[in-house]
């Protein structure tokens, strides 16, 4: 996808409020149909790019592009754009089917395509028997679907959600993501959705940009920004990372040898950006791909002796903390309780950590 064709295309956004930059030279391309997600942490200004968006807030350089048509000077109400909020705007006064039905009031619709319509958004919803509800009788999770219903009910070619579950609790949210992908994914409409939450971001998106002050990071989906974190920050705000210091001791055919501070030498695929010797770089490894033994593995491709100092017993899996020497941080390893998990009794003991190449991203610092 270029921004030639992209559905929605952001072009060297930027947005100042004041002397404060809160956008700072976004590009970024959505295509039809996509679940998208903007993640990041709070202040960020995911919020100000989605009101750019919908026409709520003007760019202050740059250009925003739906459908091939540049959007500046045109008003939130000639985009083809809905937007849901977190705290669910639905109208106390009106039961489920009037909340539903609110948008359509403009348009010169029968009453019975009417009728036709907002049945068809309740089945879509899960609420086939709730129409004559008032809306005070209904749950945070179903005031949110009444919500969506009615959003969709327009049909609008792109809806924007700004942290839509966010008021919800753990359980429900869960329960509602999966809702939402597959309610996306049978209306076809584009979403851009909002969230601080990296996991929700990775449940429900086929692509995702990872935002910080103002700055898209890496846009891609969540397998890629997980596996292949373009740079420290987002390796580190997407899941936990392991991170070592190291030198680049050679350089050849694709591949890159890196003497890390307290793992010894290590060979890498190279990746694209070039590196050279005497680089300093960054080792990253995610903490399931490190395996823990008590004796040394003979098959390991790399290990290391450490010291279990700390450990915690979730269930289905368990987190380790190893001390190696040379490293400032002990090293997080997760791994399957998949026999029974162990009970280390608070004790300390010498551990082996070992892994292979292909557990091991380097970034540049
Ligand atoms: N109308 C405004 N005036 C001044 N500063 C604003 C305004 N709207 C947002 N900001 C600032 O811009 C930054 C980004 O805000 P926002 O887009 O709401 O972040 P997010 O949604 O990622 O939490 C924040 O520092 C916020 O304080
Ligand atoms: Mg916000």
């Amino acid at each position: 996808m270029t921004q030639d064709n992209a559905f929605i295309s952001f072009r060297n956004v930027n947005k100042f409020f004041g002397q404060f930059q809160a956008i700072n030279d976004v590009s970024i391309n959505i295509d039809h149909g996509e679940f998208f997600s903007l993640l990041g942490p709070s202040g960020c200004g995911k919020t100000t790019l989605l009101r750019m968006l919908a026409g709520f807030e003007g760019v202050s350089s740059g250009e925003i592009y739906i459908d091939g048509q540049p959007m500046s000077g045109v008003p939130p109400h000639q985009r083809p754009i809905n937007m849901v909020f977190q705290n669910y705007a639905i109208f106390p006064h009106l039961n489920v089917r009037d909340n539903i039905a609110y948008g359509l009031r403009k348009q010169k619709l029968p009453r019975a395509k009417r009728l036709d319509m907002v049945d068809e958004m309740l089945d879509l919803s899960k609420l086939p028997d709730y129409g004559d509800r008032k809306a005070t009788q209904l749950s945070g999770g179903q005031r949110q679907r009444i919500a969506l219903a009615r959003a969709l009910i327009l049909r609008p070619k792109v809806l924007l959600l700004d942290e839509p579950l966010g008021a919800l609790d753990k359980q429900l949210r869960e329960k509602m993501q999966l809702e939402l992908r597959a309610l996306q994914k049978t209306v076809g409409i584009t979403f851009v959705f909002v969230t601080h939450d990296q996991e929700e971001a990775l449940t429900l998106s086929d692509r995702i940009a990872v935002m910080s002050e103002g700055r898209d990071l890496q846009v891609d989906t969540p397998a890629r920004l997980y596996e292949y974190p373009a740079n420290r920050e987002v390796a580190s705000f997407i899941g936990t990372m392991n991170f070592f210091d190291g030198k680049v001791v050679s350089v050849a055919d694709g591949e890159v040898v890196i003497n890390v501070d307290g793992l010894g030498e290590i060979t890498a695929s190279a990746g694209t950006d070039p590196l050279l010797a005497g680089q300093s770089v960054s080792i990253a490894i995610r903490p399931e791909k490190l395996t823990l033994t008590h004796e040394k593995p003979d098959d390991a491709q790399y290990s290391v002796k450490g010291q279990l100092n700390n450990a915690a017993y979730l269930g289905e899996r368990s987190h380790y903390y190893v001390d190696v020497g040379g490293v400032l941080q002990a090293v997080a390893v997760s791994s399957q309780n998949r026999n029974r998990g162990e009970d280390t009794g608070g004790q300390s003991r010498p551990v082996w950590l070992s892994w292979d190449s292909a557990a091991i991203v380097v970034l540049k610092d």
